[in-house]
């Protein structure tokens, strides 16, 4: 795991990711406890599996048979060079485990499957994944399934009878548009033994930004319930002692779950039963875009100082916010504005229109003529405009949503009517009216609504979530917050458009 900048980017073109010994302990004890002496890891990558099933072998005094698949013949290369023993070299097959598979079945199987995006991926493989998704679940999975998916995928459908399978996978795996599809896929067919799901503090990947979560599943009859599990500190006994013996340390927090509730509110979600099913939602009130891409933010998005060295007319300039570390509070008020100023950050957005180039100040097209110079124009966003320098416009929105940054996500009173940029949506209530502004923002700001963003948004690493606009308008809103702002009672056009 502990890779930075480039080395972590070169990694993530391969999914290339270590597992920790006390989450490969685990993980192991569970496939092998079915009773199956065969274990399968499709992705051995340094062997932190294989090296798991051999301390459990030496410790339970049973002979495992070890198979592997791994694609880079550098890493098996490496795995050998950190200790990997020769006879367990020879169990790894050098080819692609989703695209090529094994004809096979096996008892037991562990995954870290290599966590590579649906954009990574070649279009040729594309396609082969869209046809594994028709040949199992009768139609395409959506796009967006990355790899491991497909790995999850191949290797349920290679599980022996009665066999289990342990994987470790990015939270997107139950958060994604494609998720319903594959759980009940898996819940129709097999028995989900247990979803385990990590604090921040508890991650097995620090500094990674993903939210890891472990699947147990059994090639068993399917059952009403399983067992949700949280790890709350990063120790490393208690899950193994749960998976051991199913004691419970103040470590890992345990909860026997209804699978029909898990499936409807999504495994990465603590259980939503005790709640009241809500009876509005954001988008009943407003309507959510996001916010302005630039596609170049640093020859976009100006300072003051720099407002004044290029005097670019006002009439081209509108006050923007383009990073959410820059807002603080939950609120945009003139003095947050005017230190951001002072502090030299930038504040101001060029706003053009696609008038000809000719037609703007001199100032303006000598600033436009820099761009050019700087290849701007050629950037992958901005080369899909015509003209490159026309930029997307947005009524200052009353409310801004900060959807994914250091500080959790969060609603801001726009008091001071700035455009912002695509890190924040803009929130526009469906009325003007200034009442209902102020009693939706009674609503927004309320903890119980914010704590609701969990269960339509995606998380990851160190507790971020991010919610996209159209989840945004589906955010329950308590119906107690809704009941107290007293925004129905005072009758206000909710259908109306903005
Ligand atoms: C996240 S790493 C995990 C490795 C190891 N099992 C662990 O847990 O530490 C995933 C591994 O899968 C390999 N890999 C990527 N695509 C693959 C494919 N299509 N078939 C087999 N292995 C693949 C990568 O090279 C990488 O070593």
């Amino acid at each position: 795991m502990p890779a930075n900048g480039p080395q972590r980017e070169a990694l993530r073109e391969k999914g290339q990711f270590w597992t920790p010994e006390w989450i490969a302990d685990a993980m192991v004890t569970y496939a092998l406890d079915g009773g199956y002496n065969d274990l399968l890891d499709p992705a051995v990558g340094l062997g932190a599996f294989f090296h798991a099933a051999r301390r459990i072998e030496a410790e339970q005094g049973r002979a495992i048979g070890l198979h592997g698949f791994e694609i880079d013949p550098a890493v098996v290369a490496d795995a050998a060079r950190k200790g990997l023993r020769a006879d367990d070299l020879n169990c790894i097959i050098v080819r692609d485990f989703v695209l090529q598979p094994p004809q096979t079945s096996y008892g037991a199987i562990v995954a870290n499957p290599p966590y590579i995006r649906h954009h990574r991926l070649p279009q040729e493989t594309k396609r082969q994944l869209k046809q594994i998704g028709a040949t199992t679940f009768g139609a395409a999975l959506d796009g967006r399934a990355g790899l491991h998916i497909y790995f999850l995928v191949r290797a349920l459908q290679i599980l022996k009878e009665g066999g289990r399978l342990s994987f470790i996978m990015p939270a997107d795996t139950c958060e994604g548009v494609f998720s319903p599809i594959l759980w009940n896929w898996i819940a129709n067919n097999f028995r989900l033994d247990a979803v385990v799901t990590f604090a921040p503090e508890a991650t097995p990947f620090p500094g990674v930004d993903t939210n890891p979560m472990i699947f147990m599943i059994a090639n068993e009859r399917p059952e009403k319930t399983f067992k949700w599990v949280k790890c709350l500190n990063s120790h490393p006994n208690a899950l193994m002692d749960w998976v051991r013996s199913g004691s419970q340390t103040g470590d890992i927090d345990i909860r026997e779950r209804d699978l029909e509730e898990g499936l409807s509110t999504g495994f990465s979600r603590p259980p939503q039963a005790s709640r009241q099913v809500a009876i509005r939602t954001l988008g009943d009130y407003a309507e959510v875009i996001r916010g302005i891409a630039t596609g170049a933010n640093n020859f976009f998005f100006l300072t003051k100082k720099q407002l004044d060295s290029l005097r670019i007319p006002s009439e081209f300039i509108v006050h923007s916010i383009g990073r959410t570390r820059d807002i603080t509070e939950s609120e945009i008020s003139r003095k947050a504005l005017d230190d951001l100023e002072i502090q030299g950050k930038p504040t101001f957005l060029l706003s053009l229109d696609s008038r000809p180039f000719d037609q703007f100040p001199s100032s303006v097209q000598e600033y436009l003529m820099q761009g050019v110079l700087q290849g701007v124009h050629r950037r992958p966003l901005i080369a899909t405009r015509n003209p490159w320098y026309k930029t997307e416009t947005r009524m200052p929105p009353p409310f801004l949503f900060a959807y994914l940054g250091r500080r959790s996500s969060r609603f801001i009173y726009n008091k001071e009517r700035t455009v912002p940029l695509s890190c924040f949506h803009c929130v526009y209530p469906r009325s003007n009216d200034a009442e209902f502004t102020e009693r939706l923002w009674t609503i927004l700001r309320h903890p119980d609504t914010v704590a609701n963003l969990s269960l339509v948004g995606k998380s990851y690493g160190s507790g971020a979530i991010k919610v996209e606009p159209r989840a945004l308008e589906r955010l329950p809103l308590p119906n107690h917050v809704v009941a107290s702002s007293g925004i129905d009672q005072a009758g206000y056009p909710v259908q109306h458009r903005f």
